[in-house]
C-alpha cells in the first residue's frame, strides 16, 4: 500500500494532519505522521493564548519544532490560527479597548507571528470562526469592540499579507460544509465583500468536523460555491465522529464517510488539500469537547487503520 501522501500527490492535492506537540515523544504516532502526510497544522501551538500569552511577549518555541518536523519530511505547514475568539490569551479577553487600541494589538501580534514565520508556513488561518451557526456575527471580543465583522478580518488579511510574500491566507470555520444553511451563507457574502474590495484573501477553509452517517450530500456543491468566488477550498480539520460506543457498522459506514468527503474535494479543481484533525483517535479532541462521542480519526487508539483508511484510498 502506497502512503497516503503519494496517493493524494498524484491527485493534485496535499493530505494534512493536526500534530499536537506532546505526542511527537510517541515513535508510533510519528512513524504515521511522517509516512502518511505531506501536510501538517500545529494542533495548539501557533494559537494566540500559546505565541502572545502577556503583550507582546512572544512564544515560538514550539510552533518552531512544528516547523522543524515538517521540515525534515518535506510536508507544508499552514498557521492556525491569528485572529480567533477562543484559545485567545486572556489579556485580550479582559482589557477594555477602543477599536484604534484593539487595531494596534491584532497588527503587533499578527506582525510578530507571520513575521516571524514568514515563508517557512505556504498557509494561514487568518480568521477562525467569526460567525455562529444561525449566520450572526459572533460576539467576540473583536466584534464588540469594532461593532461589525467585516473591519476587523479585513484588517487581519491586510496585516498578514504584509508579512509574508507565500502563504495562501484562509478564511476558517465549521459547519460550512452544508449549502444554504445560514452559516455558510454568511461566510459566502463576507468572502464576497472582502474579495470585491480588494482584501487579500486567498481561501476558504471548511473545518469539517463531521458525524457519522451525515456528511452533507452537497458537500462537492458547497466547495465550487465557494471556489466559483475566486478562492481556494481545503477541509481544514475533518474528522467524522460517532456515538460511543463504536460498532463495526459504524466504523464501516465511518469508511463511506471519508471517501465521500474526500470525492467531494476531489471533484473540485480549487480544492487544493485535505486536513485530518488528528492520527489516532486516542489523542482526538472529540471525547474531551463532546462526552459521548469520539472514534471520529483514521487510526484507532492502538494505531491500527480503520476502514476510515480504506475509504480515503478508495478515493484517491
Ligand atoms: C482544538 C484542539 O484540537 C484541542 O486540543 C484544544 O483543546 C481545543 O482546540 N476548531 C479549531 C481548532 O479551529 O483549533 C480546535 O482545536 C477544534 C475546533
Amino acid at each position: 500500500q502506497k502512503p497516503l501522501r503519494d496517493l493524494a500527490k498524484a491527485k493534485d492535492i496535499y493530505i494534512g494532519v493536526a500534530i499536537g506537540n506532546g505526542n511527537l515523544g510517541d515513535a508510533k504516532y510519528t512513524e504515521i505522521m511522517k509516512r502518511e502526510f505531506n501536510f501538517i497544522t500545529p494542533e495548539n501551538s501557533m494559537k494566540w493564548e500559546a505565541i502572545e500569552p502577556k503583550p507582546a511577549e512572544f512564544h515560538f518555541a514550539q510552533g518552531d519544532e512544528i516547523v522543524a518536523v515538517a521540515k525534515a519530511q518535506k510536508a507544508e505547514v499552514r498557521g492556525h490560527t491569528l485572529t480567533w475568539h477562543s484559545q485567545l490569551a486572556p489579556w485580550v479577553n479582559s482589557a477594555t479597548w477602543t477599536k484604534e487600541n484593539l487595531t494596534a494589538a491584532i497588527e503587533r501580534h499578527i506582525r510578530a507571528t507571520v513575521g516571524y514565520y514568514s515563508d517557512d508556513l505556504t498557509h494561514w488561518d487568518v480568521v477562525n470562526e467569526v460567525h455562529e451557526d444561525d449566520g450572526t456575527p459572533r460576539q467576540s471580543i473583536f466584534y464588540k469592540t469594532f461593532g461589525n465583522v467585516a473591519d476587523y478580518v479585513e484588517l487581519s488579511f491586510r496585516e498578514a499579507r504584509k508579512h509574508t510574500t507565500k502563504a495562501k491566507l484562509y478564511i476558517n470555520d465549521y459547519n460550512l460544509e452544508g449549502q444554504n444553511v445560514s452559516k455558510s451563507d454568511a461566510t459566502y457574502q463576507l468572502v464576497k465583500k472582502l474579495k470585491n474590495k480588494g482584501v487579500p484573501i486567498h481561501g476558504v477553509g471548511l473545518q469539517a468536523h463531521l458525524l457519522v452517517g451525515q456528511v452533507p450530500t452537497n458537500m462537492q456543491a458547497t466547495i465550487e460555491k465557494f471556489a466559483s468566488l475566486g478562492v481556494d477550498v481545503a477541509l481544514t480539520e475533518l474528522d467524522i465522529r460517532m456515538e460511543q460506543p463504536f460498532t463495526a457498522e459504524k466504523l464501516a459506514q465511518q469508511g463511506n464517510d471519508y471517501e465521500a468527503v474526500f470525492r467531494a474535494c476531489l471533484a473540485v479543481k480549487r480544492c487544493v488539500g485535505i486536513t485530518l484533525w488528528g492520527i489516532t483517535d486516542k489523542y482526538s479532541w472529540i471525547p474531551g469537547v463532546f462526552p459521548t462521542e469520539g472514534s471520529a480519526l483514521v487510526w484507532d487508539e492502538n494505531y491500527a487503520a480503520k476502514p476510515a483508511y480504506d475509504g480515503i484510498v478508495r478515493a484517491l
